[in-house]
């Protein structure tokens, strides 16, 4: 019989150099393969998984909500879906008035960018289409969410992408005044740079960027679709910041492992987007609605991102304590459970490979670095348990 990855690869696209593993289950924050052996998952999907596998809130409300109502009719507004938005606009403590559905990351980047393309348009003339975002920026892979990332490796081969985007330098506010002008409809940036490194910006920064887009009436986005949904011990990582954007993408976290995604903004950016202007099939349908329903109500427990706060400094101090003991990482950084540090023992895919073999799931991000996302419900002894893994491994 053929290896399942010569059959992998045969049929399926192959933009991922699939891993030589099966997942079959999950439990809590562990996975198990189809060979019945346990991984510990510090990738969580890919900052996706914020309450683990087999949650029962989670499980129980998306059970009853496929019973009764899989999916609606986008022109429907069903009471989840209202309800959904009224929770996410209440996790946001009233600094946004509407919310749009969708069911990506990259598709809320898009979102975004319409809702500021349209409202500059409108409202500053007909070339006023024009976007600042930032070196080093992941903002996803269609077209439009392409032409904002700060990374060749992803635009390579696709280009040309849209005209009047201009990249600046992250953590530079000067770079970014260089480059705006009258006809800058919106500023895109990640509070914290995921797949760039884990790059938390600096409040200077992000401080600076709003009085920016206030002085020149520019729509300030923060792309939270990997930052968002308590990753970083905030319900949102601009929380951290004082620094309010005007429009906010979130995914990933949102649903923890239910496609869907939404854009979130003031309602002089958002009112823009008008009946038929903008749209999406799956947006806000009545599952992808009751799990972002669930995934809220647990992150508003008292004490849960606290708890994400205590666990990521635990994680931080561990890895730099254990990078001073190997001497194998370095510059370890991060807000809450959004943690990387610099590898330095050697190329950071063998290490991936090497922890998958010993049980951990890990990811890698920036240059060569080691990621680590895990799951939000995790505990201490999970993290030592994490640690004990990548000695092994680094050895
Ligand atoms: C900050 C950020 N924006 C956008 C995206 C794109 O999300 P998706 O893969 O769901 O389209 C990602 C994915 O990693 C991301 O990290």
């Amino acid at each position: 019989m053929p290896h399942f990855l010569d059959k992998a690869n045969d049929i399926l696209v192959n933009v991922y150099s699939f891993w030589p593993v099966q997942f079959e289950r999950g439990e809590g924050v562990y996975l198990f393969d189809t060979d019945g052996k346990k991984y510990l998952d510090f990738g969580a999907g890919i900052a996706v998984n914020q309450l683990g596998y087999g949650h029962p809130v989670y499980v129980k409300s998306l059970q009853d909500q496929i019973a009764k109502l899989h999916m609606g009719l986008c022109y429907v507004a069903d009471p989840v879906r209202v309800a959904a938005a009224e929770d996410l606009l209440a996790s946001a403590e009233g600094d946004f008035d509407q919310v749009f559905f969708c069911s990506t990351g990259t598709e809320a980047v898009e979102s975004a960018l319409k809702a500021a393309r349209k409202w500059s348009l409108e409202t500053k003339g007909s070339k006023a289409y024009e976007v600042v975002y930032a070196r080093g920026s992941f903002h996803g892979r269609t077209m439009g969410a392409l032409s904002v990332n700060g990374q060749n490796a992803y635009r390579n081969g696709f280009e040309p992408l849209l005209e009047g985007m201009h990249e600046a330098e992250f953590n530079h506010l000067e770079s970014f005044v260089a480059k705006v002008n009258d006809n800058t409809s919106a500023i895109i940036v990640e509070p914290i740079q995921g797949e760039g490194g884990i790059v938390p910006a600096t409040p200077d920064f992000l401080q600076g960027l709003r009085k920016l887009c206030d002085e020149r009436d520019i729509a300030l986005i923060f792309d939270e679709v990997q930052s968002g949904m308590g990753r970083t011990g905030s319900m949102y990582a601009y929380m951290q910041y004082s620094a309010k954007p005007d429009l906010i993408a979130l995914a990933k976290g949102l649903g923890a492992g239910f496609p869907v995604a939404a854009l979130m903004g003031a309602r002089r950016f958002t009112e823009h987007l008008t009946p038929g202007s903008h749209g999406s099939t799956y947006g806000g349908n009545p599952l992808a609605c009751t799990a972002v329903r669930s995934v809220l109500k647990e992150l508003r427990k008292p004490g849960f991102l606290q708890d994400v706060l205590n666990n990521g400094a635990y994680l931080r101090d561990s890895l730099s304590k254990l990078g001073r003991e190997t001497g194998a990482f370095d510059n370890v950084r991060g807000l809450g459970l959004m943690v990387a540090a610099d590898y330095t023992g050697g190329d950071i895919r063998d290490l991936i490979k090497a922890l998958l073999k010993n049980g951990l799931v890990a990811l890698s991000c920036g240059r060569n670095a080691l990621r680590l996302v895990p799951p939000l419900v995790i505990g201490r002894s999970h993290i030592d348990e994490a640690m004990e893994i990548i000695v092994a491994s680094s050895e």
